[in-house]
């Protein structure tokens, strides 16, 4: 044993994982961690190798694998996918060993999504919804259906932490916004773009006006991506700080990355603002995807109507755990023209 804390990461070279392990590489306790990412390109494991990441290459969909990783880690960072039922099973058999073989109450640190808070709140971008999540109000969030988005794994979760083999919590980010900046990004080893915003944007340009789906009065939170991994480390920290009874964890571990609502159809309005101002449009008003255009551009009429779904959620659980987002809905809408001119040049 090093001594050191082993920590295995699953997600290390995407948007959200790759800006929460450059936090984590410069934490003040950084050489304390032994940190061994799952990836799949050589190229990249070769680049965080020279970071003092240990890799080892390969896919979640080996659970054999994950299992094996995760059984050799106290910490587990879940970074990668909030819907892979059988990817969460593994690390959770995995904690379960190392706890039976060790007595260690190994951590997962888990990546969700508020699309959780989705369900019935389905409108087509035809109406706002009333119904507002709290996640410092367990009584509520306990009361999320099974058959929402990403709750088949996290119900798994919140079983492996009531068994009492491993302690979990769970991180729901909202619409996640920015290009992120950090030296990951520089080592071409993490992608910096996010998926929703730029969907749209993509979409957009497609058809050569701004869109949205329905009339775009569906109400999403927000978060920038600097002040969601952010809220990562406080979460980390406060487990190290606290130990692992010291912060609500299992059913009661659900911390959401809010700081700020938007309606779609003001995102698709900024979008149709910098689509005039570069030229690429003559009216900045967006206009209604037609089903023909959700499957196109979203891959399906039901995959493209999650642009037309409310979630709505405050986070006075993450704030209570000392985390202060700085970026605004504002600050959100502004980060929309640099982003449809990033998007051009990557289509160039
Ligand atoms: N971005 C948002 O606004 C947002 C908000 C809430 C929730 N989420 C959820 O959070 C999760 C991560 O999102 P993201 O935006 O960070 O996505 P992303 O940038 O696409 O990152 C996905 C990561 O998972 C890795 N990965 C994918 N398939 C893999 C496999 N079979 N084996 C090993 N690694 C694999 C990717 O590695 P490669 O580099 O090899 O592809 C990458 O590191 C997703 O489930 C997403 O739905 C995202």
């Amino acid at each position: 044993m090093s001594g050191k804390t082993p920590i295995f990461y699953i997600g290390a070279t995407g948007y959200i994982g790759g800006s929460v392990l450059a936090k984590l590489l410069k934490h003040p306790s950084a050489d304390t961690f032994d940190i061994t990412a799952l990836v799949r390109s050589e190229d990249k494991a070769a680049k965080l190798n020279k970071l003092g990441v240990r890799t080892v290459i390969g896919s979640y969909k080996d659970v054999a694998l994950v299992e094996r990783l995760s059984e050799a880690a106290h910490v587990v960072f879940s970074m990668a996918d909030a819907d892979d039922l059988p990817m969460v099973q593994a690390i959770l058999k995995g904690l379960k060993q190392r706890h039976a073989k060790l007595g260690d109450l190994p951590i997962l640190i888990h990546t969700s999504g508020t699309g959780v808070l989705t369900h019935g709140q389905e409108t087509k971008g035809m109406a706002a919804t009333d119904v507002i999540y709290d996640d410092s109000d367990f009584e509520q969030i306990a009361n999320i259906k099974p058959e929402a988005l990403h709750r088949n794994v996290d119900n798994a979760i919140f079983e492996a932490d009531k068994d009492g083999y491993c302690r979990t919590y769970i991180i729901l980010p909202s619409t996640i916004y920015g290009i992120a900046q950090n030296h990951l990004v520089d080592a071409g080893i993490q992608n910096p773009y996010s998926i929703q915003i730029p969907m749209v944007i993509k979409a957009s340009l497609g058809r050569g006006r701004a869109g949205m789906v329905g009339k775009g009065l569906a109400l999403w939170p927000n978060v920038h991506i600097e002040d969601v991994s952010d809220l990562y480390i406080i979460l980390y920290d406060a487990i190290v700080t606290k130990g692992t009874e010291g912060v609500d964890h299992g059913i009661r571990g659900y911390y959401f990355g809010e700081n700020g609502e938007h309606a779609w159809g003001d995102i698709s309005r900024a979008v149709g603002q910098a689509m005039v101002a570069l030229g690429l449009a003559t009216e900045a008003e967006p206009t209604a995807f037609t089903d023909e255009e959700l499957e196109k551009y979203f891959g399906s009429v039901e995959t493209g109507n999650y642009w037309g779904t409310n979630s709505r959620a405050r986070a006075n659980h993450s704030r209570a755990l000392g985390w202060k987002p700085k970026y605004t809905t504002q600050d959100m809408l502004a980060s929309i023209k640099p982003e449809v001119e990033a998007i051009l040049k990557q289509q160039k």
